[in-house]
């Protein structure tokens, strides 16, 4: 376990591009640890009573856990059954996707993948087991994401026009999955309706359109590429595909990044929700996007909601929507570590009660902080010092540090906790053994403990054997993957 912790921090500290995160392996040389010191101090800081007592609230126990867990099953449950399935809160929608790769899937492939703060347009050619990807990322500035539909949608048309100029296959006509991580109501493989914006999109006349058909109209008033669009999926459909095509026992997808979401392999006769004659009833599987950022908007979670969570929520664009999600993802992390800091030092209990200028400031204690912080080793605040200068505050003590580091952890921990909590949920309602989970998202990959707590929560939480699989561009390589399935169906 401890050698797993210390190679799987390596390994993390080797994949991060200094530019995602400079702090990070600046200033940790884990060899000069005691390994059992290391793993032991940076999961259980030591922060003073009153500190932990202002937090106590965003510790969960086992048996607020197992009540998650519980009520997520019903909410799945809801949300699969014909009857429920219009006013449920974890929609469970179906992908029509009822194929998993078998590693024979060849050719060219475009994929879209829009769903967080980039944009990506992406090559991928798959020969069998080989894979290669040209890839391009494209921002997506806020005024894009609160737009029309229409500029959102000629914008990723132009991206895509310019990316197969670039690569001169304007004249072929090309596959291409399109990667869409918004709840759909799906009716097949390439129809499928958006049901609510999510994660700060808010662009106007898409609700309840047919995005398939957004994108094609873009394309067509283009006029100069020709794209041949097999299938939309979700980010989370995307990841447990690329996972399978390297890892047959892949059951489930996860996402914890900007959003978080889950997807799984459920028994066809178990989705009643499915639109009869759109899929086949004789294949035994069909992947399920559950959707789960919503779970907690009919009181559900009450229970575990915090004054904090609430104020991220009143502050968001989707204000009582996606509170699961805002418990766990990266696009709330900072703002709820922030939220927590600024409690404890108007209450006198950090920094003397003097704050750091942009502390107050909504939004300027960004997620990363808190894998940064969290990074540093026991007894050194080296990153911990350097934000909170960047933040506007001099000459901390270690206490306060070490107090920083506490709030960080405690955030960080509940959302590892809470999707350990999912994926039990769905572990058990499989009821297998050996189900590999292929997690993607932000807050996973770098986040330097997320992996550990997860699966040490998660063997506790349930008893199935699982592994947690880090998965390579899922929503790339997925979206392929599913465009070479159903086109080779054609
Ligand atoms: C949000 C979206 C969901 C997506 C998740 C992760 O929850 O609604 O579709 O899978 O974010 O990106």
């Amino acid at each position: 376990m401890k050698t797993k912790n210390k190679s799987l921090f390596s390994k993390l500290c080797k994949c991060y591009s200094k530019k995602d995160i400079p702090r990070r392996c600046e200033n940790t040389d884990t060899d000069n640890e005691n390994e059992a010191d290391f793993v032991e101090n940076l999961v259980h800081p030591n922060p003073t009573t009153e500190i932990r007592d202002a937090c106590k609230d965003l510790v969960l126990s086992d048996d607020q856990l197992q009540l998650v867990m519980q009520r997520l099953t019903d909410e799945i449950n809801r949300g699969l059954s014909r009857e429920t399935h219009d006013d449920a809160i974890v929609k469970c929608f179906t992908t029509y996707v009822q194929d998993l790769p078998n590693g024979t899937e060849k050719g060219n492939f475009l994929a879209l993948d829009l769903g967080g703060t980039n944009f990506r347009v992406l090559l991928i050619t798959l020969d069998r087991q080989n894979f290669d990807m040209k890839s391009k990322i494209y921002a997506i500035p806020q005024s894009l994401m609160l737009g029309t539909g229409t500029q959102l949608f000629d914008h990723i048309a132009q991206c895509l026009a310019l990316f197969v100029k670039d690569l001169n296959m304007q004249h072929e006509v090309l596959p291409l999955g399109f990667t869409f991580s918004f709840p759909l109501s799906q009716h097949g493989l390439t129809k499928g309706n958006l049901v609510r914006w999510t994660k700060g999109f808010n662009c106007s006349g898409v609700i309840g359109e047919d995005v398939v058909a957004l994108l094609e109209d873009a394309i067509n008033r283009r006029n100069d590429v020709k794209i041949d669009v097999c299938g939309i999926l979700n980010d989370t459909t995307g990841t447990l595909m690329s996972c399978a095509w390297k890892n047959r026992n892949c059951r489930i997808g996860l996402i914890v990044g900007t959003g978080s979401n889950a997807c799984y392999v459920e028994k066809t006769k178990n989705v009643q929700c499915a639109i009869p004659g759109n899929y086949a009833e004789h294949k035994p599987y069909m992947l399920i996007n559950t959707e789960w950022g919503a779970f907690g908007e009919n009181d559900t979670l009450d229970f575990i909601i915090t004054e904090f969570d609430r104020a991220i929520d009143e502050n968001s664009i989707n204000p009582s929507k996606q509170l699961f999600e805002k418990m766990i993802s990266g696009m709330y992390m900072g703002e709820l570590a922030r939220l927590v800091l600024e409690k404890l030092v108007n209450a006198g209990l950090l920094f003397g009660g003097k704050f750091p200028s942009d502390l107050r400031k909504r939004g300027k204690f960004f997620t990363k902080y808190v894998s940064e912080i969290e990074n540093d080793p026991k007894g050194r605040y080296t990153n911990c010092r350097e934000i909170l200068a960047e933040l506007g505050l001099r000459n901390v003590s270690d206490q306060d540090c070490e107090n920083v580091r506490y709030v960080c952890s405690l955030v960080s921990r509940r959302a590892a906790h809470l999707s350990s909590a999912g994926i039990a949920a769905l572990l058990n309602k499989m009821g297998e053994d050996n189900v590999t989970v292929g997690i993607d998202g932000s807050v996973y990959r770098f986040h330097p403990h997320f992996h550990d707590l997860m699966t040490a929560k998660i063997s506790e939480l349930q008893s199935y054997k699982f592994d947690l699989m880090l998965s390579e561009d899922g929503s790339g390589r997925g979206a392929a993957l599913v465009a070479a399935v159903a086109s080779q169906k054609r």
